[in-house]
């Protein structure tokens, strides 16, 4: 019985093979025969994490648009069904909700491990700026996503970013109204992003995400020690023109990652199940209340993973400079691999200067985080400033830093290599 199942099997694979003859190469390039570095550590698996919250992302919003009303009128109602009436629709909602939190933790410590390591560097800089427009795609993503429940939060984090398109010179007014399709946030936005976030922005992210990971193929994947497999050695035990120090991706790196899925759905689960909401940080209390354009929430402020942007463009007194340095903030990270003149990659590598800018640039960032969270008093909005002149100092002084900080010879291969 199973030899005619395994005959079945392959007759099946072979039949497929005929006909689409380009697929066994395509999985081998990025499966089986992709040699990875054979010392990832953990900064190597948020990567995956993210594809997973991805998935998750998608797979979820499906469901949920299948009760969710993208109508003023009856938004707020339709998120409280899918919470009270329809089946399982609390568990579908808070895996969005708590998804597009951890989407952002995943992706943060993604690219603080770029940092750390220089993974931008050349030859990688293409990964990295499209892992940047993936960025920028995500924040839009997040933030439409944020108005479609229409709760009051949505509606006043809506109206307050729409407003700063108001600051651009010359054409502002006019397109605020363009972006609102009104004079004030309306049905008419409400269903603007409803289209945005189900649709457009999704499709781009998958794309941008498809792009992220063959450029990421082409030239091979970074690793703790900033060592470059390919130029060191060849032969391993499964091919003698494969790095000496890399591994194939499938079965390690996927047997490997699994793991540390199973632990990160763990974690994941506990929010969901035991504080889904996390204090009012995943999901704001006054987003529990329908939006209502008379009457403005005490306090205006997006979530977490916006605030420490949220906290520069508080800290500027001036409207235009304000947006201009939130912007500029993202913008400068896609300058990354030129700010960088190191000749090493790795943070093992490098003194203790750079060691020591990355800690207070870590704190810096937290901080703003913080701040952008709080009511914004006089000795919060100076600390504000002093943390967003020292976060742009860090990249604009970079290379000059980069360049005077001592560095210890990179080896030829991976220590771990016995
Ligand atoms: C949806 C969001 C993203 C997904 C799904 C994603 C996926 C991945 C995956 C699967 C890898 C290979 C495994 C790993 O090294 O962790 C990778 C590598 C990389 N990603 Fe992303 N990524 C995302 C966003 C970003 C962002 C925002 C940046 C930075 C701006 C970025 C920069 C990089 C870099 C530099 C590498 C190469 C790292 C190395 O080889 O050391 N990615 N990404």
């Amino acid at each position: 019985m199973s030899n005619i199942l395994v005959r079945a099997a392959n007759g099946a694979v072979d039949w497929f093979n005929e006909r689409a003859p380009g697929f066994m190469p395509f999985y081998r390039k990025h499966m089986s025969e992709y040699y990875a570095p054979k010392n990832f550590n953990i900064w190597y698996i948020f990567g995956i994490l993210a594809t997973v919250v991805l998935v998750n992302q998608i797979v979820t919003g499906i469901w949920l648009t299948m009760n969710y009303k993208p109508s003023a009128a009856e938004a707020f109602a339709s998120v409280e069904y899918i919470m009270r009436d329809v089946e399982w629709g609390w568990l579908i909602r808070y895996m969005h909700s708590t998804g597009a939190s951890m989407f952002f933790i995943v992706v943060y410590l993604h690219m603080f491990r770029g940092l750390i390591y220089g993974s931008y560097q050349k030859p990688r800089e293409l990964v990295w700026v499209l892992g940047m427009f993936i960025f920028l795609a995500l924040m839009a993503e997040a933030f439409f996503g944020y108005v479609l429940p229409w709760g009051q939060m949505s509606y006043w984090g809506a109206q307050v970013i729409i407003n700063l398109f108001g600051a651009v010179p010359v054409i502002g007014p006019e397109l605020t109204e363009w972006i609102r399709g009104d004079y004030l946030v309306s049905d008419a936005t409400l269903n603007r992003f409803f289209a945005l976030h189900v649709i457009a922005l999704p499709l781009v992210i998958l794309l941008l995400v498809a792009l992220h990971l063959f450029a990421l193929h082409e030239v091979g994947s970074n690793n703790p020690e900033g060592i470059d497999i390919k130029k060191s050695p060849k032969g391993n035990r499964w091919s003698a023109n494969a790095p000496a120090d890399g591994v194939p991706f499938h079965p390690y790196y996927t047997v490997k990652d699994t793991f540390y899925v199973g632990f990160f759905l763990i974690v994941c689960a506990f929010i969901l199940f035991f504080e889904p909401t996390l204090g009012g940080l995943f999901l704001e209390h006054d987003n529990f209340v329908e939006a209502n354009p008379l009457v403005t929430p005490e306090h205006i402020k997006p979530v977490w993973y916006f605030t420490p942007y949220y906290a520069m463009l508080r800290a500027i007194p001036d409207k235009l400079l304000g947006v201009a340095t939130m912007g500029g903030a993202v913008i400068i990270l896609i300058f990354l691999p030129w700010l960088d003149r190191s000749p090493v990659r790795s943070i093992r590598y490098r003194g203790w200067l750079t060691k020591i800018l990355i800690a207070i640039f870590v704190v810096a960032f937290v901080c703003l985080g913080w701040l952008g969270l709080q009511s914004g008093s006089t000795a919060q909005t100076w600390a504000a400033r002093i943390f967003t002149f020292y976060y742009f100092a860090f990249f604009i002084t970079m290379p000059i830093w980069t360049r005077i900080d001592a560095t210890r010879p990179v080896p030829q291969r991976v220590p771990e290599h016995d």
